[in-house]
């Protein structure tokens, strides 16, 4: 036994090496850590259990035969978040590059399916050179195994990748994937081909982090919904979303600690909104000031700043929360808010989140780029979610609600269950002076004083159509309310909507216009 129990000893600490003292020296010179002090930060202390510590490659080829690392560059187990269950893998760049052979894949695989078996949400921390070259096509079967899981697990279990290092090639589409995308800057990369290929192709000179770094998929190609100084941050980043989302599809999100009074009205809300209906304002501050003790976990917040999606707690209640930014391009919708807002729609109805709406915006964009860019495919992705969503929607226009827009922000036509109103609602086909534009072209060409014309016309269809109450007449919105009773009114409909139940006709799936 002890004979037994020793070689046991020696394997383990074999197997917590990974690629030895002088490649983790080498990791942590260039400000990464290591796969294991990764899952430290990411777990709660000395919850995580590793599977498969002895698993090593089965590849002869290039000398490999005779250089097995036990675990082979992947550290794969569960653990606990706030003593939740979670499975996680950790890719370790310090065995050769963390490269993914079929092993390192079968690894993952593992975790996959136990993940989704049990309801509880995967973790991936990726930092790896990609496929392993030695391994060929073997390696390529590897990753495709892992998208297929990916795929199959989508709308089940939470996903989450957290990018620690290269993330390149066909390596990417795991977490594109996925459900959210966290990236460390100057530490982390991810791009399909890199500045090398890309130079010989198109002749463009770009570093790795111009590239393919954190911030320029934060905030230009809105791949990442994050972006983080350092991995701790990251990894703590991690470990707060899960104040907001549930273990899988058929949960409800955690309670928040709900100690802040549901009555809670707010005089401050009628200061941050401007009197002025052009003047900017920043809905996030309306958005902070009705949330539980002002929290809020934005997502994707450097991309299509236009439109706030983000995470927060409202009478205890875990929301998704989607506004439109006036303090951005006037709010506007366009092709990456629509495409940002859909996703995060989507998240939300797949995980009985319910979804709160703060609208203000004056329409889509108009331009040549939108419409070309397809503003009207990528648009249609936005009204779809919320179309499609069952769970708990709620909506409050602030200011502007015009055009298609009022329709596609949680419109009562498109099951808003509950749909209020302040007082400075705008809620008309367009704004007064296009509207005056269209509509009395020929009157104001032929006055005296166009100007005056154009004045007295606006006030008249201001007095129409600029407010509320004609949607009110019609229960287009459910009531006016009192903005300093927008927190009570929100709770209200809430805790009223708690046991929704709606559904979609059978299908196998729709066809959202991608
Ligand atoms: C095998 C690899 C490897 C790989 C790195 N290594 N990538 N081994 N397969 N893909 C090994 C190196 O040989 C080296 O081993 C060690 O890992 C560290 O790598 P370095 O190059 O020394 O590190 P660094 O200078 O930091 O560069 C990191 C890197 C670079 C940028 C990731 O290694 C690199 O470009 N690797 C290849 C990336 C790539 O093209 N992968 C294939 C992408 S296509 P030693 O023993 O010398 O320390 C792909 C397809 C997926 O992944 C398909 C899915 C559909």
């Amino acid at each position: 036994m002890n004979e037994a129990l020793e070689r046991l000893e020696t394997l383990g600490r074999e197997a917590a090496l990974g690629g030895g003292e002088a490649r983790l020296q080498a990791q942590h010179e260039r400000g990464k850590l290591s796969a294991r002090e990764r899952l430290d930060l990411l777990l709660d202390e000395e919850s995580f259990v590793e599977l498969d510590r002895f698993v090593t490659h089965r590849s002869t080829e290039f000398g490999l035969g005779s250089r097995k690392i036990l675990g082979d560059g992947v550290i794969t187990g569960y653990g606990t978040i706030d003593g939740r269950l979670v499975y996680a893998f950790s890719q370790d760049f310090t065995v050769f590059g963390g490269s993914l052979s079929e092993a390192h894949a079968e690894k993952i695989v593992k975790v996959q399916e136990m993940a989704l078996r049990n309801g509880a949400p995967l973790i991936g921390l990726n930092d790896s050179g990609g496929a392993r070259i030695q391994e060929g096509v073997v390696s390529l079967g590897g990753y495709a195994d892992i998208f297929l899981r990916n795929t199959l697990a989508s709308g089940v279990i939470p996903q989450i990748s957290v990018i620690l290092g290269p993330c390149a090639g066909g390596a990417v589409y795991s977490p594109a994937i996925t459900d959210l995308v966290y990236m460390v800057r100057r530490t982390s990369f991810m791009f399909v081909t890199g500045p090398g290929v890309v130079k010989t192709v198109t002749q463009e000179d770009i570093d790795m982090e111009g590239l393919g770094g954190a911030d320029v998929h934060a905030e230009t190609s809105g791949v990442a919904h994050f972006a983080h100084d350092s991995e701790a941050e990251s990894l703590a980043a991690v470990r707060a979303l899960f104040r907001y989302i549930p273990q899988n599809n058929a949960e409800r999100p955690p309670a928040g600690p709900d100690a802040d009074p549901h009555d809670r009205r707010s005089e401050k809300l009628l200061e941050l909104f401007p009197d002025n209906p052009n003047r900017p304002y920043d809905m996030i501050d309306v958005i902070r000031e009705v949330a539980d003790e002002g929290g809020f976990y934005e997502v994707h917040a450097g991309f299509a700043r236009n439109l706030v999606t983000g995470f927060a707690h409202l009478g205890g209640h875990a929301v998704g929360v989607v506004a439109n930014q006036p303090a951005v391009l006037a709010g506007v919708l366009d092709i990456d808010a629509s495409d940002k807002g859909a996703r995060f729609v989507r998240f939300c109805d797949a995980f009985n989140i319910p979804l709160v709406v703060f609208e203000d915006v004056p329409g889509f964009l108009p331009g040549v780029g939108q419409e070309h860019g397809g503003i009207i495919r990528h648009g249609a992705k936005l009204l779809y979610a919320f179309s499609e969503a069952t769970v708990p929607k709620v909506t409050v226009i602030t200011r502007k609600a015009y055009g298609g827009a009022y329709d596609v922000m949680n419109s009562k036509h498109i099951r808003g269950d509950i749909n209020l109103a302040w007082p400075t609602a705008e809620i008309a086909v367009m704004g007064p002076k296009g509207a005056v534009e269209v509509l009395f072209r020929r009157e104001i060409a032929a006055s005296e004083d166009p100007e005056a014309e154009t004045e007295a016309r606006m006030a008249e269809y201001r007095e129409k159509f600029a407010h509320p109450y004609v949607a009110a007449a019609r229960g287009y919105v459910d009531d006016v309310i009192d903005p300093r009773d927008t927190r009570p009114r929100l709770i209200n409909a809430l805790d009223m909507l708690v046991d929704k139940r709606d559904s979609n006709p059978p299908k196998k799936h729709g066809n959202i216009p991608l």
